[in-house]
């Protein structure tokens, strides 16, 4: 591989670890804290989990290493979509086992939690690992979405470890694949394997945090290479003065994403999923919600704006939800071939017509028909609409257009309104980790490893206080039982951990809020420029700032 100068210069850098890993491994030593109960439905958890529930949480603190000095052998798995830093945890769970014993041994598993099960690995060694040491990707073992879930897949898993004397597996995951995780540590218990699984917080989106976990890692990076493009556009945007920009950001439903892009940019409008669904918002609300601000701004002269607008958003409208499931519905099973068997898109549109009540045509019937096509076209193996796949920043700026037009009409708008469209995701989820994702990801390898070493199973690695220096970290664990409650999904009640979206009486959208009048009518954009390795830390080791609001630090 051609290396460029920054691969060759982030090789050198050492990650910054919390300061009570920071006197070598024989100085590391485990406080035990209180008894956990789960965040909810306590009873129905603690059944389905008798021998992984209700542990202690931990924290690592200076003093004399007391763990078995058995030979630890440890699979990884990179599991569901690419966040910056995944190497970083890699590297540090390889550095803290190699420096307990210099005959451990770490396997990854390849191509996510599929390779556990189709017994596909490597074994690392110092040069593989030194190749990757604070990349982004996920290349080092490639990451899928296959769910480790079933009783058979958790059966061929312990086979697995039992022909590799694999002692624990470490799952490098989202809410979902944590939430796994905790099922195979039950399973592993139960079942007497002696192997034990160790979570760790994953995922640009932003949504597994809670009282325990401050952030997941990735969302740091992610959301700065997206406000470095945004910052970018709006100074195009102030420059050229003649467009304005719908971008839609990553983050599958939770809007933290775009929050946060928007506490780093000021742009004029931020739609925030979440307040959409609490106010039961409709497509023409926040049409004309946008409107208002390209018309205000026009009044003052400038034809030009950024609108940020979260991927999920379109699922919080509620009469798009229905519309969506009437979809569904309509193209179930057989009914799909004869929807297909029609030639022209005239005569599908009289079946959708005559198919769908008259509220949820109402709806479809002001999308633009390149949206109407694409909510046919576009549906997954079960025939369902893939939400994820519709240009909603192309539907908003269709349906402001529209508006403005009718605005037009009757003399209440004179401005131009030209919309260029941008969708940011794939450009966050590889980039090189920030210091802080670098820092934070190396630390939660190292830390999995302090766990699996002290004997613990079924805990997510948690690295917290995260709002301060490194050297404040507090390294430690959490049983992931302690993170779930009961929870329908497909029909069945099932134990998972709680997704968190956008608390609207939280800090950061709270901030959002006192500010976004004034954004929207005036050109207020920031422009946070590119991540930066190297300098000053208040430039390199800046937090996001939805960590600074959330832990009570002000911003500016
Ligand atoms: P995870 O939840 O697995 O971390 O993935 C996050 C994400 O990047 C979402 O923001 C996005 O909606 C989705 O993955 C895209 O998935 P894919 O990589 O399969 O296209």
């Amino acid at each position: 591989m051609k290396l460029t100068p920054l691969q060759k210069a982030r090789y050198e850098y050492n990650p910054k670890l919390p300061g009570m890993l920071r006197n070598g491994i024989d100085e590391i030593c485990v406080k035990e804290g209180a008894a956990t109960e789960s965040v909810a439905d306590q009873e129905k958890i603690k059944a389905l989990f008798p021998n992984t529930y209700g542990k202690k949480e931990i924290t690592f603190e200076k003093g004399k290493n007391t763990s078995m000095k058995k030979k630890q052998v440890v699979g990884v798995i990179l599991s569901g979509g690419q966040a910056p830093g995944g190497h970083n945890v890699v590297c540090g769970l390889y550095d803290a086992l190699k420096a307990t014993n210099k005959e451990n041994i770490l396997f990854g598993f390849l191509g996510g939690p599929s390779g556990l099960i189709e017994d596909k690995y490597v074994q690392f060694d110092d040069a593989f690992i030194d190749a990757y040491r604070n990349t982004g990707g996920f290349d080092i073992i490639g990451s899928g979405r296959t769910k480790l879930e079933t009783e058979e897949q958790f059966k061929v898993a312990a086979e697995v470890c039992k022909k590799h004397g694999i002692t624990a597996i470490v799952i490098i995951g989202g809410d979902d694949s944590n939430t796994n995780a905790a099922v195979l540590a039950e399973y592993f218990a139960a079942h007497n394997t002696g192997v034990s699984v160790i979570g760790c917080p994953k995922t640009i989106d932003g949504d597994l945090k809670n009282e325990d976990i401050d952030c997941s890692f990735g969302f740091d990076t992610a959301t700065k290479t997206y406000s470095e493009l945004i910052g970018n556009i709006e100074r195009d945007c102030n420059s050229a003065k003649k467009y304005w920009h719908f971008v839609k950001v990553m983050g599958r439903s939770a809007s933290h994403v775009a929050l946060e892009c928007a506490l780093e940019t000021q742009p004029n409008i931020c739609l925030i999923s979440e307040e959409v669904a609490e106010k039961k918002m409709s497509l023409s609300q926040i049409a004309n919600q946008i409107a208002d601000s390209v018309n205000a701004r026009a009044n003052k002269g400038m034809n030009f704006g950024v609108a940020i607008i979260p991927e999920g958003v379109v699922e919080f409208v509620p009469e798009f939800k229905t519309l969506i499931s009437e979809i569904n519905e309509l193209l179930a099973g057989a009914k799909a071939d004869a929807f297909n068997a029609l030639a022209s898109w005239a005569d599908k549109y009289e079946f959708i017509k005559k198919g769908l009540s008259a509220e949820s045509f109402k709806v479809f019937d002001i999308l633009p028909q390149t949206i109407q096509q694409q909510l046919f076209l576009e549906r997954d193996p079960h025939g369902n609409v893939q939400v994820s796949l519709i240009e909603s920043e192309k539907l908003f700026s269709a349906l402001v257009k529209d508006v403005l037009a009718e605005r037009k009409k009757n003399g209440t708008y004179n401005g131009k309104f030209n919309a260029l469209h941008h969708f940011f995701g794939y450009e966050g989820r590889c980039a090189f980790p920030s210091n802080f994702d670098a820092d934070y990801c190396y630390s939660l390898g190292y830390n999995a490893f302090m766990l699996i070493q002290y004997g613990y199973n079924g805990y997510l690695s948690k690295v917290s206080n995260l709002a301060k220096p490194a050297s404040e970290w507090v390294a430690g664990g959490m049983p992931i039982t302690k993170m779930m409650n009961i929870e329908r999904r497909h029909g069945e009640d099932k134990p998972v951990i709680r997704k968190a979206l956008v608390e609207l009486d939280g800090a950061p959208f709270k901030y959002f809020e006192a500010h976004r009048k004034e954004w929207s009518e005036n050109t207020c954009y920031t422009y946070p420029g590119a991540i930066q390795y190297y300098g000053p830390t208040e430039v390199c080791d800046l937090t996001t700032r939805t960590l600074a609001l959330e832990k009570g630090i002000k911003i500016d």
